[in-house]
């Protein structure tokens, strides 16, 4: 029997219960499920009550105990926020441990340094869940269509305000009622206002804009408006017109080239517009997200799934484990059988 590969997952709200959930009913899934073990998870409020079933794993309100834990190879962060969560990151990097995050706010401002110090320790930092939620985006930027020169990326990339937008047009329920129900529902950030301002669509156009044009983006100059001006009236008006409203990112190539030649040649903007109703991001609705990447010489091509919450989420977080043990088991193998 193969030995298992440690996870410390810090938070178990949200994503981390659902990963949880996948990690503790390994049946009929890949069979590398069942080699992965949640060694210990950290919470704020340990007196807190969990409907996670958590076996064998022990529960503290020490991150720092989970990072540095030599039963620990894999730790995955879902807690949020900058600080610890960087700080722990990359606590874990310099121990030699491979890091899994779904983490956009801190990958969009600290990326660049994480990434860095990952090199330099030769560990993987996989943030699939970063964007997107359960659609697989950031493998194809990063492998998949790596042949292509590509033009744009845009799209629908906020399952919170995708769900408001479309609940305001389909039953004309006040912006207020449906953005409570999101945060039922686990879709908004711990504070909403990063959904409704536009700042995690943000973030999340800057990182897939430096992964599909390379280089860094400067997350603070990317101009960004959300959705809270917006009435039900505004988007009904819309639909009677043609239109429906989507909070859109985009990040499209210049050309020519701008002068100055320390930024990258794109346009990246955030906003609220009208999408003709026969446009295929007209028809994404609900908490789902759509990408479209247009490159040469492949086309276009569309993203689509489900953006936000707990399962889609932790979907794509345990394809990243997958890939870290995955990884690790060939390398043993390969080692045993060079
Ligand atoms: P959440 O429901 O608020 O859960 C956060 C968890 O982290 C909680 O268990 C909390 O403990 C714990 N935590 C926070 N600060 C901590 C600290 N200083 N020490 C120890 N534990 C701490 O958040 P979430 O929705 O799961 O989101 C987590 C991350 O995933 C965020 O970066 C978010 O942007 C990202 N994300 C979320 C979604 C989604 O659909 N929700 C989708 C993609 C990415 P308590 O339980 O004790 O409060
Ligand atoms: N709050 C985010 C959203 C979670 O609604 O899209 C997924 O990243």
């Amino acid at each position: 029997m193969s030995k298992k590969v440690g996870v410390g997952l810090l938070g178990l709200g949200t994503v981390g219960s659902g990963v949880a959930s996948i990690l503790e009913n390994p049946e009929n899934r890949h069979p590398l499920v069942n080699d992965i073990q949640i060694i210990q998870v950290a919470v704020r409020d340990l007196s807190r009550k969990r409907s996670s079933e958590l076996t064998n794993a022990t529960l503290t309100d020490n991150p720092q105990s989970v990072v540095d834990d030599p039963k620990v190879a894999v730790v995955v962060e879902v807690m949020g926020g900058i600080e610890p969560a960087r700080t722990l990151i990359m606590r874990a990097i310099s121990a030699g441990k491979s890091v899994v995050t779904a983490n956009k706010a801190l990958i969009a401002r600290h990326g660049e340094e994480i990434a860095t110090a990952a090199n330099a320790a030769g560990v993987y930092v996989l943030i699939e869940a970063a964007v997107g939620g359960g659609i697989p985006i950031i493998e194809p930027l990063k492998q998949s269509l790596g042949g292509n020169k590509i033009n744009k990326v845009s799209g629908i990339i906020n399952g919170t305000t995708n769900y408001i937008l479309s609940r305001m047009a389909n039953e004309g329920v006040p912006y207020t009622d449906v953005l409570t129900k999101a945060q039922e529902l686990g879709y908004a950030e711990a504070d909403p206002a990063a959904d409704v301002e536009g700042f995690d669509a943000a973030d999340k156009i800057a990182i897939l804009s430096g992964l599909a044009f390379g280089g860094s983006i400067k997350r603070s100059e990317i101009p960004t408006q959300g959705i809270t001006k917006l009435q039900s009236r505004d988007v009904d008006f819309a639909k009677r017109l043609g239109y429906a409203v989507k909070l859109l990112a985009i990040s499209e190539r210049l050309d020519p080239s701008p002068q100055d030649s320390n930024s990258l040649p794109l346009a990246v903007r955030v906003k609220p517009t009208l999408v003709p109703l026969n446009h295929p991001l007209a028809g994404v609705d609900g908490v789902n997200n759509a990408i479209l990447v247009e490159g040469d010489p492949i086309g276009q091509v569309m993203f689509y799934g489900p953006g936000a919450g707990a399962g889609p989420t932790a979907s794509a977080v345990v394809a990243d484990i997958l890939n870290i043990a995955g990884i690790g088991q060939t390398q043993k193998k390969h080692n045993r059988k060079p």
